[in-house]
């Protein structure tokens, strides 16, 4: 057992441990969902590999682990405090059909008192009590009780706490048990368990039973397969194994937060304020610069993820100001998250200059409005009657001022007040914009829908991707995003100027040619760097030996990509775009259906 003292540490000690129990270890999926309506960012190590948890054959076997980015904003409000972050890392091991409960209780026991050196006495578990949907879960209980785990630190919760999935509106499920870290204070109450938060119980990991899959309407299906699902806080255990007080206290953030000190005189770790400031500009700039710096990296806009990347800027902007930060001084706090995360993520180096570029660029065109805006926010409040901003006023604050809806409501909210939301929406329809709403209307199918007709989309997606490199003779131009539903496929891809008329009338012929053909379409497993060679587009994962799909469309397309796809091109009608546009700067977007 080697002592854990930075996050690096911890990553290699996951990838050793899974490794010397036949797992293949596999590359983290970028934060942006591929073909995923379903969910703005990548939330859980789960979530790429929901088709696999489906049932498809993964090209890596039966046993995988990795460390996943996630990105959850759900409480971004709460960031500021000790423990709430935007992003996290989760180490995942996976069973596809392969072992179940006795075998991952058991690698997660190992792994704690062997690896990790925890004692059964730091440690508490909660299991599954039983529901309509599935029984108790007594043999977790028993596995848990054969290891050593007293009877009076396995708790039953419900649902609401030990239950995990699915990740979007539908998808894979199931029963889970954590495992809590007990920090051996006194219980607050006779009742006291896992699920109350008085501080006593930490959850570190998470093994979820994912035997059911939920559908549209609301129904648990057994799965085709028996799978183990889990996922362990890194930021946590660093936390626990280093006797950190916060995470702002590990690796991850040091020399974060000392740059925030250099730049703004401030002192960390004296003032209650102050240490809540510092926390939401480290955490928001990290979290920006993994979705800047990503290898499918987006920059901000006023739609889906860059609508988010644009709230985490202008916050961390905002908390900036208070701060006296200079100008200029995120996108060096984010050179800090460069350094201290490149040898694990080295699309963030690539990505250095883009990250400088699209951060100063956004504190540029906020700082311009920011505190007109502030002025203007503080007259509605003096000439306010009542307790309700108007959904008009918070619409113009966005609309002339560049507030986000959420910024407005933090600011009604430190003044008592609140905000009429639907009528801000509202008046954003009659403005005919696009909102971050547009982001939760549309998810319907996702990946785990593999009708034939997202199946044939995602198909006609890989010929759109190849006629675009051909006819805009540009190598360099490659996937920014794909998004695919029953009715219609949306492809962005790097590429500087509107296409032409032309051009389009090109693409589109090119793939109807294609679909004439009737070419076969087949995969073929190989390393990544047997991908890299064949000269295989997509995105490569930076773990070279691992084994990939390939799929091949005739001798038009060869792409790494885990499908599922229709058979032969002629599966596939006509193919008509149906509108060009540009979807961020740089950034070019393609929607297109099949007849
Ligand atoms: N999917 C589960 C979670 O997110 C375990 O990985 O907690």
């Amino acid at each position: 057992m080697h002592k854990i003292t930075t996050s690096q540490s911890l990553r290699q000690a996951w990838y050793n441990f899974f490794e010397s129990k036949q797992h293949a270890i596999i590359s983290g999926a970028s934060l942006i969902p591929q073909n995923d309506p379903t969910v703005l960012f990548t939330t859980a190590g789960m979530h790429p590999l929901v088709p696999y948890l489906m049932g498809q054959k993964h090209p890596a076997g039966v046993r995988l682990a990795n460390v996943q980015r996630c990105v959850r904003t759900g409480d971004i409000e709460e960031v500021g405090d000790s423990s709430h972050c935007t992003f996290f890392e989760m180490m995942g091991n996976w069973s596809l059909g392969d072992y179940f409960k006795k075998e991952s209780i058991a690698f997660s026991f190992e792994f704690l008192t062997k690896v990790l050196g925890l004692t059964v006495s730091q440690l508490a578990v909660s299991v599954f009590e039983g529901d309509i949907d599935a029984p108790k879960d007594i043999e977790s209980a028993e596995i848990w009780a054969s290891h050593g785990i007293p009877k009076d630190k396995i708790f039953y919760l419900p649902k609401s706490n030990n239950w995990w999935g699915p990740a979007g509106i539908t998808g894979p499920c199931g029963p889970d048990t954590e495992i809590f870290l007990d920090n051996g204070q006194i219980p607050c109450s006779p009742n006291c368990n896992p699920a109350c938060d008085c501080g006593k119980y930490l959850e570190i990991w998470n093994n979820v039973f994912m035997q059911y899959n939920k559908t549209i309407d609301g129904k648990f299906e057994q799965l085709s397969q028996k799978n183990v699902d889990t996922g362990m806080g890194l930021e946590r255990t660093l936390v626990v194994l280093t006797g950190a007080n916060t995470v702002y206290d590990t690796d991850l953030f040091v020399d974060a937060i000392a740059m925030v000190q250099k730049l703004s005189g401030k002192v960390y770790g004296n003032n209650d304020t102050t240490d809540r400031e510092i926390r939401i500009v480290v955490d928001h700039i990290r979290t920006a610069t993994m979705i800047v710096g990503d290898e499918l990296g987006i920059v901000p806009s006023n739609t889906d993820q860059g609508y988010i990347l644009r709230r985490l800027l202008r916050r961390a902007i905002r908390y900036a100001i208070k701060l006296n930060l200079p100008k200029a001084s995120l996108s060096q706090i984010s050179q800090c998250f460069v350094n201290v995360y490149s040898i694990q993520y080295p699309q963030l180096l690539s990505n250095q200059k883009k990250i400088i570029q699209e951060i100063d660029a956004e504190e540029e065109r906020f700082v311009k409005t920011i505190s007109q805006g502030i002025v203007r926010f503080e007259k509605l409040v003096q000439n306010l009657q009542g307790d309700t901003i108007s959904g008009k006023a918070a619409f113009n604050l966005y609309d002339t001022y560049g507030f986000p809806l959420e910024m407005t409501q933090e600011l009604a909210k430190e003044n008592n007040l609140k905000v009429n939301v639907d009528g801000y929406y509202q008046c954003f329809e009659q403005h005919q914009s696009k909102s971050q709403q547009g982001a939760t209307q549309k998810f319907k199918g996702g990946l785990q829908d593999n009708s034939q007709a997202t199946t044939r989309l995602h198909t006609a997606t890989h010929l759109l991707h190849k006629a675009l490199k051909t006819v805009l003779k540009d190598e360099n131009l490659g996937q920014k995003g794909s998004n695919i539903t029953a009715e219609r496929l949306r492809f962005d891809f790097n590429f500087s100027r509107p296409l032409s008329q032309d051009e389009i009338d090109k693409v589109q012929e090119m793939v109807n040619n294609a679909i004439q053909d009737d070419l076969p379409i087949s995969f073929d497993e190989m390393t990544v760097q047997q991908a890299k060679d064949s000269g295989a587009i997509g995105l490569f994962g930076d773990r070279y030996q691992e084994i990939v799909k390939v799929y091949s469309i005739g001798d038009f397309s060869c792409e790494i990509c885990g499908g599922p796809h229709a058979n032969r091109t002629s599966e596939l009608g006509k193919f008509e775009i149906v509108k060009e546009q540009s979807s961020s700067s740089g950034v070019r977007r393609i929607k297109a259906v099949l007849k």
